[in-house]
Order: structure tokens, then C-alpha cells, then sequence
């Protein structure tokens, strides 16, 4: 008996059909993973579950009954809990305050019960192991994974029954990544419901019992995961077969040095590494989360102080702010890290974001002509195959995938010759990762130099040439050929013997 079947759900959006007749079923006490590329719908669909959209058409049962939520609370009050793509956390709030915001329990008195509330998130943290997170922390000083951690303690405070996860693990390293794959096996376990939305093939192996495939808003397939193959699955995703998910490696890299540091340091965790970036070479960053890598790509790109010696392209560099990385050919772009924070200007157009960059550099000897303009967006769009219905389209109404493609090509349109990309596949799907690990190989080739962190090591082993891994912010060893794989990856992260 299904827990939860939906028939026919259909939802536009002006011009743009999310959903076309969709259909899902799901049981009880099993993981059921949601598949399909960025813009398929997926989103749209968790949505409508969670309470924050309405379809168009369709019906959805539950349990056996009518299931309509008007809003968040009536998904909940039937026991359905959503961690969405897109953080809902308030920054302003501690760990604690987030995870009981507007169901803190109360004393006689009707104050919040601080001491109740305390007692209440250990014991949910211990019950679920969660790692590193303290009740009394602030939002706003944790990472984007740690914020993760925050908004799936929240759900699990619910006690939900069925729980979904939309891309909850798109931000978190291995290891917090494997604690969150075996807490879903769990809830399982114990007769829950969880729909678990990744782009990580790996990960939907490592827990989905059975798996619902969406293209263009429609279903095109739903499976027993051990009955089918991952080309079977990619190919239905897609709809296309996909020859190889990794380029080739051809080493490009040459003697010339584009980035070269020593004893560069940028705040406590990251006490001063030592490296350098070639030209025309994709260097890996690896290491367990939080050992300096994101104070790395931030002091290097101006956005954090940094102390020590940095030189780009042989000269001494200062950079103290993006504006001083961003100087041309010889400078420095960034895919960061947070991209609804840093990336994106959510509530400006897909063209406007694209060429924000472009402009700054054209201003300086003439203006960008709109024909010119409109070129270089149609060129960047119809490239990294983003999908709007025009260029005119709000950043925000993108999906999660496609936004990042627009950061991306942003990041191209700089002309920056030293590419800094922080997690740049985050949330992209499995074809587009494909397109992107391919254009930095022949990006490479013609003379850019990479610093390329991943939360997915498989993508280290599989792309860089050089992997150099961090231990509390210093490199603690450096990688190189037939050393790379995500044994000694892992080693070097956690043992001193490895350096
Ligand atoms: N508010 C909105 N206005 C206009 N279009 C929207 C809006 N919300 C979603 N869309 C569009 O609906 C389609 C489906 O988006 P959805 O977010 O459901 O995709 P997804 O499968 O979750 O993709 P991803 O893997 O990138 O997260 C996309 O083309 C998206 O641009
Ligand atoms: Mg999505």
C-alpha cells in the first residue's frame, strides 16, 4: 500500500510548465529517491507537498485520504517535513533558536523556556549523532554546510513521518555526507518515509530503495533501485545516452607559475599554507570541511584578510577586496561558495547578472551595445544550456542548477585568467556536471589556471591534476598522479603519518 500517491499534478508558471501531468507513489518504511535534471520539476513538486505551492491540477492522497496543505503547517500537522533546497534559517537566531523557531516551548508564564529549550536540543542531537553543532552558536558565523546540519535538526524535531530532503547533502562533505545518508537508512528503518532528492549518483546507490524519474515536468520512469542500472537511469534523466561522465585528463599544465603563495594565512583557520597554481593546471583542495579551504578561496579573492606573500602571474599581489582580484586577464574570478549570499543578485535579471561583470569591464573605454550585450547572454546561456524562458527572467525563479550555471557563466565573462571555483557543481545535474568538468579541462588548455574545491571527492580524484589537501588550514600533503584517489585523499585529511 502506497503511503502517498499524486496523479496528474500540473503547475506554470506564466510561460514555464514545471510540472505536466506528473505522478509519484511512495510506501512507508522506505527511501525513495526523486531524479531528474535541474529544472525537471523536482522543486516544484516537493513544493506542493511541503504546503508552499498549489497545482494547477492534480490530486495527491495520503495515508489513504484527500491531501491538499494550504500551507507549511497543515503539510506538518499530517506529517510531512521538508528540508528545501534553498536555506530558510534565520541568520539572525541561534543554532537552537532556529531549530524550535515559533514552537519553543513555553513556561508557566508563557516565556520561552530557555533552559527547556537547551535540554531539548542536546537530547536531539545526541539522539541523532549529529555532528559538530552547538546550541548556542549564531547563524550567521556558520558555514553554509553547518546551516544544513541546522535546517535538517529542525525537520527532524518534528518528528515527521515522512520526511524530504531536497538536495540536503549538496553542501556537505564526506563525512557529514555519510552520517546523513545512514540517518535516512534509519528513518527508514523505523517505518518512515523519506524522498531524497541528489545529483550524487553515489548517494542515491548508497540509500534509495526505489527511485521516480522526472523529465520536463512529466514522470518518465519509476524503479526498484537494484533492478536498474545507473546508465539506465542517467539516459531516462537526460534522455539522451551520456558517454562519459569525466574528461580526459590531459595534463596542460605548464612551468609558469599563476599563483604562488607562502605562508598565506587568513584568520584562525587558516594559520598559512604554501603552493603554487600553474598555468593551464587544475589544482584540487581537498580535506575534511572546515580546515581552512573556504578561508582559502575567500582571502585569495579579497573577500577575508589575509596575511603573508602572495604573487599572481609572477608579480607580488595585493588584493584586499574583489574588486582589486577582478582586474581583467590578469585577475581573478570566484564561484563562492553561498550562492543565493554572494553569487547572485536574486532579484535582477539572468542577463543583467550575466554582464554585471562585463560592463564593469567595458565602462572603463565604452559602453556595452545592447546587440553586442544580447550576443554574449544568448552565447552563455545557449552554452551552458540554462533553462529560461528568456534572458529576462528573474535570478530567483530559476532552479536551484540553473542558478549556478548563471554564476558560472558570470564567473567566464570576467576574462579571468585564474579561476577560483568553490564547489562549482553544486546542485547541477549529472549532464551539466559532465559539460562544466569538460569546459575546465579546456579551459585549462588554453592557459587558465584552477583551484578547484569539491565536496564530492569522487570529482577530485576524477578531474584535478594535482589534489592538495588541508589539515587544520596547511596543506598537509600534495597529491600528484597515480597518488590521487580518495583513499589517500582521505588519509592526508585525517592523519599526520600522510604529510
Ligand atoms: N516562481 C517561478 N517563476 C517562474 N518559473 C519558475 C518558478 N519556480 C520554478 N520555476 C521554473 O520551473 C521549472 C522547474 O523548476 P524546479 O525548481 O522544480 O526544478 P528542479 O527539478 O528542482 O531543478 P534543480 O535540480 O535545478 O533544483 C524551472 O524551469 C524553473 O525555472
Ligand atoms: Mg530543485
Amino acid at each position: 500500500m502506497d503511503l502517498l500517491s499524486a496523479h496528474g499534478l500540473s503547475k506554470r508558471f506564466g510561460g514555464i510548465v514545471a510540472l505536466d501531468d506528473a505522478s509519484f507513489s511512495a510506501r512507508a518504511g522506505e527511501v525513495h529517491a526523486l531524479l531528474g535534471e535541474n529544472g525537471a520539476g523536482k522543486s516544484t513538486f516537493i513544493q506542493i507537498l511541503g504546503g508552499v505551492l498549489r497545482p494547477d491540477a492534480g490530486t495527491i492522497t495520503l495515508g489513504g485520504s484527500d491531501y491538499r496543505p494550504v500551507d507549511p503547517d497543515a503539510a506538518r500537522a499530517r506529517g510531512i517535513v521538508t528540508v528545501f533546497q534553498e536555506l530558510s534559517s534565520i541568520p539572525d537566531l541561534t543554532v537552537e533558536g532556529n531549530i524550535w523557531f515559533r514552537r519553543e516551548p513555553r513556561t508557566v508564564l508563557r516565556t520561552v523556556a530557555k533552559r527547556e529549550i537547551r535540554r531539548r536540543t542536546e537530547a536531539l542531537l545526541d539522539r541523532y549523532g549529529f555532528p559538530a553543532l552547538h546550541p548556542a552558536q549564531d547563524l550567521r558565523r556558520l558555514s553554509l554546510a553547518e546551516r544544513q546540519l541546522v535546517e535538517i535538526a529542525k525537520a527532524l524535531a518534528q518528528e515527521p513521518r515522512i520526511l524530504v530532503l531536497d538536495e540536503a547533502t549538496s553542501s556537505l562533505a564526506a563525512r557529514e555526507t555519510d552520517w546523513l545518508l545512514q540517518l535516512t537508512r534509519r528513518l527508514a528503518e523505523e517505518g518512515r518515509l523519506v524522498v531524497f532528492i541528489s545529483h550524487r549518483m553515489g548517494e542515491v546507490r548508497a540509500v534509495a530503495d526505489r527511485l521516480t524519474i522526472f523529465r520536463g515536468g512529466r514522470t518518465v520512469a519509476a524503479h526498484d533501485a537494484a533492478a536498474v542500472s545507473d546508465e539506465q537511469i542517467v539516459t531516462e534523466m537526460i534522455g539522451r545516452r551520456l558517454e562519459r561522465l569525466y574528461p580526459e585528463r590531459v595534463s596542460s599544465a605548464t612551468d609558469r607559475i599563476a599563483v604562488g603563495a607562502r605562508d598565506f594565512s587568513s584568520g584562525p583557520r587558516l594559520p598559512g599554507v604554501t603552493f603554487t597554481l600553474h598555468e593551464g593546471e587544475v589544482l584540487g583542495v581537498g580535506g575534511l570541511q572546515g580546515h581552512g579551504q573556504r578561508e582559502l578561496f575567500q582571502g585569495l579573492f579579497g573577500v577575508a584578510r589575509t596575511q603573508g606573500e602572495m604573487t599572481l602571474w609572477g608579480t607580488p599581489a595585493a588584493i584586499a577586496s574583489p574588486r582589486d582580484a577582478l582586474v581583467g586577464r590578469e585577475g581573478i574570478a570566484l564561484v563562492p561558495e553561498d550562492r543565493r549570499g554572494q553569487g547572485l543578485m536574486l532579484s535582477k535579471t539572468v542577463r543583467e547578472n550575466l554582464t554585471l561583470s562585463v560592463i564593469r569591464r567595458m565602462s572603463s573605454h565604452g559602453v556595452l551595445s545592447r546587440p553586442r550585450e544580447a550576443a554574449l547572454v544568448k552565447e552563455m546561456v545557449d552554452f551552458l544550456r540554462i533553462k529560461v524562458s528568456t534572458p529576462e527572467q528573474q535570478a530567483d525563479t530559476l532552479s536551484g542548477g540553473n542558478q549556478q550555471k548563471v554564476i558560472f557563466g558570470k564567473m567566464l565573462l570576467t576574462e579571468a585568467r585564474v579561476l577560483l571555483l568553490y564547489d562549482p557543481t553544486r546542485g547541477v545535474d549529472v549532464g551539466t556536471k559532465s559539460e562544466i568538468f569538460q569546459m575546465m579541462r579546456d579551459l585549462a588548455a588554453r592557459g587558465y589556471a584552477i583551484l578547484f574545491y569539491s565536496s564530492d571527492l569522487q570529482e577530485l580524484v576524477n578531474v584535478a591534476d594535482r589534489v592538495m589537501v588541508l589539515r587544520e588550514g596547511r596543506v598537509a600533503a600534495t597529491l600528484a598522479g597515480d597518488q590521487v584517489s580518495e583513499d589517500a585523499i582521505l588519509r592526508a585529511a585525517m592523519f599526520d603519518e600522510a604529510a
